[in-house]
């Protein structure tokens, strides 16, 4: 009886892991269509592979060099994304309406104890009633009224900084003093709130930086996936310490906000609600918030005359102090590390600021649109330092990644942009107009947390500027040359776009992506044409395992008589399958084939044609012959716009399988190089070898390797 008991549970047990493996398996390959970069292993998948300090950093730069577009990504068992990295493919997903958006539970749904049930968390129908209930708070009517407030806040940082300068330090943490900044302005422009909060303000920022720091670190750990573990682990007991600091901040600050509304409103006798809803647009957004709940006149409150509920007011203050704060921080401290980077386009910006400052210290509304080049600049640092790196969606329908469907807008983005670009460009300015910036100490390291940090504070040198160098600074301007840049220390540095394009450039040098076509016969004692896809499947199989991150695709037409090869990889994969192919031409009777030709090397191609790599056989009659009339150039322009054709097929098809159906092979014949024309191509002098290729690769008198020329009319493979 026992025995059968034992049994029956192993059998329950069976099943039950069966039940799961297919379900993952089956999950997966429903993502077989985007390329797959090597996972850890199966169970894992990419768990954990990227990191989110500088080498973490590096590593998803070589991943997006690598993958351009798009990839699948494994995080664990269950949890299975599209990763999504050209803005073309972005785009079209985040302008979905949010009646089919929705935030995930493992990136959105830990900050819920933090964050509570706001908009960041909302989805569907009830992110659409808050949002629009709150988009006011941000109309342009507000945001001039903060003017004043960014001019004061950031001067009397400045005067601090000059105080600092006067005791011989002349290194600061931009981090931390944009931060107290941001705070101070969202406290006094959103949260009619001021000067009662330090010493509280800066246990909230340490607050802040903790709940980011665990929340990264219990997305990597997939035991804490699970609250039950969480929330009894040192971890988990370290957050609810951070929320509960962060909660009673943000509580203290919504309730006496709130008693000086009631005490107005028992001073004055005015109908707070009804006069907030008659003056929507002047209405701070922490009295929106509060007069919405007892509205009764369907004014500040939705269409439904519904306002927000006690819980809801806390959790959209605490997001509003997070989502406001840390990100412009992030923001700002960039934004001054660029430009300390590159001390001519600082200048340029400084020029910019002190002609519309007429020798005093403030801008007005009407001058941020005058600041174009300052604009610039910070587009561009947003560009190159994004402080939010990724977003994560699921949408409860399919959506087309990239294609000529047309997705009716909604509006997924920023509540706050305007105000944040406004406080950007007022503080950019204030500061460039009385300070330079120069590069700190020692390297800064980036550091994802939430938002884009520096591991251990962006520390930057400050020098303030003296009358006699800001009114340099002014002629510079007035003159309207732009000989401003040629100064002695300017020169001395490069421009900081041209570095950090270099930058990007030497690294995505490592990952560039070619296109190798190789033709071959096929050798006459070949047996079996599976032997050739063998010997490519292996050989690819082998690359790909011994080089993390590669991805090799391509398309091996195997005729009766010939190969044509398209392989796109890496530099180090090519050059090793050009090896593998020089081996074979060197050992004429041992490999499968013959008098291998290269058709083409394209060096740094910006997409690739194929998703994976798949082999098709070809028998005689199915493909038509060419034309004996065309000439030589035009055969050759007419194959390799057919293999891109075929490119084409793959995709549309979503095929996906190493062996491509003869059912669809048939359809797609006119698109299918003829074998006459592989053999005419194979017989032109103009080709090169392998053996011949790689002598002049490795020969130091060849320029044109990394030109990333394709092939002249003279010789289609001069590279
Ligand atoms: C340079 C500064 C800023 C950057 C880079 C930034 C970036 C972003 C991004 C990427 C999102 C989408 C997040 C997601 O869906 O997961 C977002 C949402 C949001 N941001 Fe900002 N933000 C900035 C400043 C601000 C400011 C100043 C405020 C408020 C005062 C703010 C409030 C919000 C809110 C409430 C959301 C959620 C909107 C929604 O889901 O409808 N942000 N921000």
């Amino acid at each position: 009886m026992f025995s059968i008991m034992v049994l029956f549970v192993c059998a329950l047990l069976c099943a039950f892991v069966c039940m799961i493996v297919t379900q993952i398996t089956l999950k997966r390959r429903a993502l077989r269509h985007f390329s797959l970069p090597p996972q850890r292993n199966w169970l894992l998948g990419h768990m954990g592979m990227m990191g989110h300090d500088e080498e973490g950093l590096n590593r998803i730069d070589t991943l997006i060099g690598q993958y351009f577009h798009s990839c699948a990504w494994f995080l664990g068992p269950f949890c299975n994304i599209v990763r999504l990295f050209h803005p073309e493919h972005i785009k079209s997903l985040l302008s979905a309406p949010a009646s089919i958006t929705f935030k995930d539970k493992i990136f959105y749904g830990f900050m819920k104890p933090w964050l509570g049930n706001c908009l960041l968390l909302q989805s569907g129908q009830e992110w659409s009633r808050h949002r629009k209930l709150l988009t006011p708070a941000f109309h342009f009517d507000i945001l001039k009224k903060y003017v004043s407030v960014f001019n004061q806040s950031t001067n009397s940082m400045l005067e601090e900084w000059h105080r600092i300068l006067a005791t011989g330090q002349n290194t600061l943490d931009l981090f931390e003093q944009m931060s107290c900044l941001t705070l101070d302005t969202l406290l006094k422009c959103t949260f009619s709130c001021s000067g009662h909060t330090q010493g509280k303000a800066s246990q909230y920022t340490a607050a802040i930086s903790e709940l980011s720091k665990l929340l990264v670190q219990r997305q990597h750990y997939l035991p804490y996936h699970w609250d039950w573990l969480y929330w009894r682990s040192e971890q988990g007991r370290r957050f609810q310490k951070a929320c509960d600091v962060v909660h009673a901040f943000t509580a203290s600050i919504v309730q006496r906000r709130r008693a000086e509304l009631s005490e107005k409103k028992e001073r004055t006798g005015e109908h707070l609600e009804f006069t907030a809803g008659y003056k929507r647009k002047e209405t701070d957004l922490i009295d929106l918030l509060l007069l919405a709940k007892a509205s009764q006149h369907g004014s500040t409150s939705d269409e439904k005359g519904e306002g927000l509920t006690n819980e809801e007011i806390q959790a959209h203050a605490d997001m509003f102090m997070f989502a406001g704060h840390d990100s412009t921080t992030s923001a700002l401290s960039w934004i001054f590390y660029n430009l300390a980077m590159n001390p001519d386009h600082q200048e340029r910006c400084r020029a910019e600021a002190r002609s519309l400052m007429h020798g005093g210290h403030t801008l007005s509304w009407e001058d941020l649109s005058q600041l174009s080049f300052t604009t610039m600049c910070i587009k561009e640092s947003l560009r190159l330092h994004s402080p939010v790196l990724a977003l994560t969606r699921f949408y409860s329908q399919a959506m087309s990644t990239p294609g000529n469907r047309i997705i009716p807008p909604g509006c997924l983005n920023c509540i706050g942009q305007n105000f944040a670009m406004a406080e950007m460009k007022m503080v950019v300015a204030l500061i460039l107009s009385r300070f330079q910036i120069f590069p700190g100490p020692g390297p800064v390291r980036r550091l994802y947390q939430l938002v884009l940090r520096a591991e251990g504070g962006m520390n930057l040198c400050i020098k303030a500027i003296n009358e006699s160098e800001s009114s340099k600074s002014n002629r510079y301007h007035h003159t309207q040359t732009p000989t401003f840049m040629a100064g002695r220390d300017l020169q001395e540095h490069e421009s900081m776009f041209s570095r950090l394009m270099e930058r990007h450039r030497s690294k995505r040098k490592r990952f560039l992506l070619h296109r190798l076509v190789v033709l071959s016969r096929l050798s006459p004692g070949l047996e079996d044409r599976s032997t050739v896809a063998g010997h490519f499947e292996k050989l690819n199989l082998r690359l790909q395992r011994s080089r993390p991150g590669e991805d090799i695709t391509g398309l091996l037409l195997l005729y009766p008589q010939h190969t044509l090869h398209a392989t796109e990889c890496s530099t180090e994969t090519l050059l090793l399958i050009l090896e593998d192919l020089k081996n074979m031409e060197e050992t004429p009777h041992g490999g499968p084939l013959l008098n291998p030709k290269i058709l083409l090397v394209s060096h740094d191609i910006p997409t690739r044609h194929f998703q994976s790599w798949s082999h098709v056989f070809l028998n005689q009659g199915q493909v038509p012959p060419h034309t004996l009339e065309q000439g030589l150039e035009e055969v050759l322009k007419h194959t390799l716009n057919q293999i891109q054709r075929l490119g084409l097929h793959l995709r549309n098809h979503a095929v996906n399988s190493p062996v491509i159906p003869d059912e669809l092979v048939k359809d797609w014949s006119n698109d299918l190089p003829p074998e006459t024309a592989v053999s005419r191509l194979l017989q032109t002098e103009m080709l090169l070898s392998p053996v011949h290729y790689m002598a002049i690769y490795h020969s130091p008198q060849h320029q044109h390797l990394d030109s990333g020329h394709v092939f002249s009319s003279a010789r289609p493979s001069a590279v």
